[in-house]
């Protein structure tokens, strides 16, 4: 099939099965071919050989994601990864130590043996079917990473229409030493169990991927922003830290999706010597240009008023062509903003970024050099 795949059309490919192999083989050949593609941003090339079914690919962990989580995990610990899909944290989890893995889904417990025996892993992992609620193993601690899709495949908002459920899971607490759960990073926080000790927010590629609600854990804080292969900022107070609205500087900061949704704007602010560029605002702005893996940095070049007319004339007058839009509590979508600049007519050459916000509640772009 990949063979095919290199060389020929998609309709050809299945006029070429379709003379061997039933329709419906033929259909499953080409869904798994594609999961496989779309899986290699997850899996690297681990995914060539891997099983999926697409809704299961959609909801597992990317590699490096869960390679980060599971080094939270005591090192030679057992696991007990109570919802484990096609086996994508299993994999991780393995690296350290036993993991007994289950899922209600028989298919999805096949796929997950599979995958373990094809990364190598076979022999650290036993997948059984298993309802999360009353899990078969007993291990020292437990991961759950339940379904947030309901049976039309619609993301759902509360923790408690999660299957498993928050509430069915946090009820598994007593069982062992550290419990993790990972949930949407845009699950509310009312929703959030009193009784997790910390909640992480991580962030890969530049995306906030999930939120981690920890009960056990070594090293716990209470708020930890991660942003994957380049570390963490850590915060252990009640209250956020806060942080002042200062007049704009020559330098302005976005700060990482996991920093935002962790409410660590404020501690990141300190170490950048930093303040915010409005209230409500989450970007910083600096005298001086510090490098940090928690916020891209622009140096500004120039900041304007924000109308469409002036905004096109400044970057005629000044030969610039603008190649990214940021925006925060700003009126015109970046997508709207950047199409009517380019009607216009570039004639710019030096490529700017534009950070579009409020500052002292009116709008105003910021032309920036991307640092
Ligand atoms: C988000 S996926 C897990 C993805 C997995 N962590 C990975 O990286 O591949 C959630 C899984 O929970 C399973 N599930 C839903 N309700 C369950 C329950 N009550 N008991 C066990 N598994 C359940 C679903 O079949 C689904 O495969």
């Amino acid at each position: 099939m990949q063979e095919l795949a290199q060389t020929l059309q998609p309709w050809q490919v299945l006029e070429r099965l379709r003379r061997d192999t039933s329709a419906d083989l033929c259909r499953a050949a080409v869904s798994l071919h594609d999961c496989r593609q779309a899986a290699q941003e997850k899996f690297g090339n681990l995914a060539h050989g891997m099983m999926f079914d697409s809704q299961a690919l959609q909801m597992a962990s990317s590699g490096p994601v869960a390679a980060h989580r599971a080094t939270r995990f005591a090192t030679g610990e057992s696991v007990a990864d109570i919802a484990c899909g096609i086996g994508g944290d299993c994999l991780a989890l393995a690296q350290r130590g036993r993991v007994a893995a289950s899922d209600l889904d028989p298919v999805r417990v096949w796929m997950a043996r599979h995958n373990a025996e094809w990364a190598g892993v076979g022999h650290h992992v036993v997948v059984t079917q298993a309802d999360a609620c009353s899990p078969a193993a007993r291990c020292a601690s437990l991961f759950a990473d339940p379904a947030r899709r309901s049976d039309g495949g619609r993301r759902v908002r509360h923790g408690n229409d999660y299957s498993p459920s928050l509430e069915q899971i946090v009820a598994l607490r007593s069982r062992v030493r550290c419990l993790a759960i990972k949930v949407s990073p845009a699950l509310d926080e009312a929703q959030l169990p009193a009784t997790a000790e910390e909640v992480e927010y991580v962030s890969w590629r530049g995306q906030c991927r999930e939120a981690v609600l920890w009960f056990g854990a070594t090293e716990s804080v209470r708020r930890r922003a991660t942003v994957v292969g380049s570390g963490s900022l850590l915060w252990d107070e009640t209250a956020p830290p806060v942080v002042e609205v200062g007049p704009p500087g020559p330098y302005l900061y976005d700060p990482d999706p996991a920093v935002v949704r962790s409410h660590l704007v404020g501690l990141l602010a300190k170490e950048l010597n930093a303040s915010l560029v409005g209230p409500q605002v989450a970007y910083l702005t600096a005298a001086e240009e510090k490098v940090t893996p928690f916020a891209r940095c622009f140096q500004v070049l120039m900041q304007v008023p924000f109308g469409l007319r002036r905004l096109r004339q400044q970057l005629a007058a000044e030969g610039l062509r603008p190649t990214e839009i940021l925006r925060r509590r700003f009126p015109v979508e970046p997508a709207a903003l950047m199409r009517d600049l380019r009607e216009a007519g570039s004639t710019g050459t030096r490529d700017v970024s534009l950070v579009c916000t409020k500052v002292a509640e009116r709008p105003v772009v910021f032309i920036c050099d991307p640092r």
